[in-house]
């Protein structure tokens, strides 16, 4: 299962909820890999902290290999590297990313991560893709190869007109390009319950029929420190109630659907 954390507008919680939901499958011993395909590289950092190094295998590298045609097969699992968590791996991102991307449209790479997704299934049990925010090649490209699709909401009247066009955007890739994409759901994030206005606005996507995810995920100053100590929420305090909330959400993603009890006769 890999899952595209998506949206178009910066700073709603991509690469928080991204490495989070990660961190905490890798806990529960679930193979994970987090894919950072946002330049900015703002997973990368916050799961490799100071054990990033200049040489290291990266996304970029993969896209690089893509662009030079070669007799040897694509292995994506050379462009992946370890992180301080058991279980979690990465692929970092690079500022190459940048000026590969023209090349990458021109010569029509679009469905080389799924390519790679397909052969990294075979290793992860749970793919988490970070995405810049823009519906560029490289946020295309992993909606063309994931399963899933989370959007994370920051509860903003702009945003909440955004949301309309985000979702067509994605229907047109499902129906154009990948018909198992499936939206998994609005992850409602820095929620204040005390304020009217995140209340009402949430209301009202749900009165909508929208796909809101519960539990909301709360506003906790702790999160910067997660980001400074380069340690996701599970490893840095598994009690607040921010990470609490993103346990509960990451359960409620990979709930195995129940059985309908059998009628008796
Ligand atoms: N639940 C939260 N509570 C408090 N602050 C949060 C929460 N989630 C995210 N933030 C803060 O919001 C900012 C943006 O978060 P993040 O970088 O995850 O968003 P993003 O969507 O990945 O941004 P970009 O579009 O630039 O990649 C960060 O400073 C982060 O600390
Ligand atoms: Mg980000």
């Amino acid at each position: 299962m890999a899952l595209v954390v998506f949206n178009q507008k910066g700073g709603v919680g991509k690469s928080t909820i991204t490495c989070n939901l990660a961190a905490i499958s890798a806990s529960q011993g679930l193979r994970t890999l987090v894919i950072d395909l946002d330049p900015q590289g703002n997973s990368s950092s916050y799961l490799l902290g100071e054990s990033a190094t200049e040489d290291q295998a990266n996304v970029g590298g993969f896209f690089d290999f893509c662009l030079s045609f070669s007799f040897k097969p694509l292995t994506a699992t050379d462009f992946v590297i370890p992180t301080p968590f058991d279980k979690l791996h990465l692929m970092a991102a690079n500022a190459e990313l940048n000026e590969l991307q023209t090349k990458l449209e021109s010569r029509q790479k679009i469905y080389k991560l799924r390519e790679a997704l397909q052969q990294l299934s075979e290793d992860y049990d749970r793919i988490y893709i970070d995405t810049p925010p823009a519906l560029n090649f490289y946020t295309r490209s992993a909606l063309i190869g994931a399963t899933g699709c989370l959007i994370p909401f920051d509860c903003d009247e702009f945003s909440r007109k955004a949301l309309y066009t985000l979702l067509d955007n994605v229907q047109e890739i499902k129906s154009d390009h990948n018909p198992e994409l499936e939206v998994k759901g609005i992850v409602v994030n820095q929620f204040q319950p005390r304020a009217n206005l995140p209340q009402r606005i949430v209301d009202e996507l749900i009165a909508e029929g929208l796909p809101v995810l519960q539990p909301y995920l709360p506003s906790s100053v702790r999160i910067r420190e997660s980001h400074e100590q380069s340690r996701p929420m599970v490893y840095l305090d598994p009690k607040h109630r921010l990470t609490q909330a993103l346990v509960e959400l990451h359960d409620t993603l990979f709930a195995k659907p129940k059985k309908k009890a059998s009628k008796s006769r």
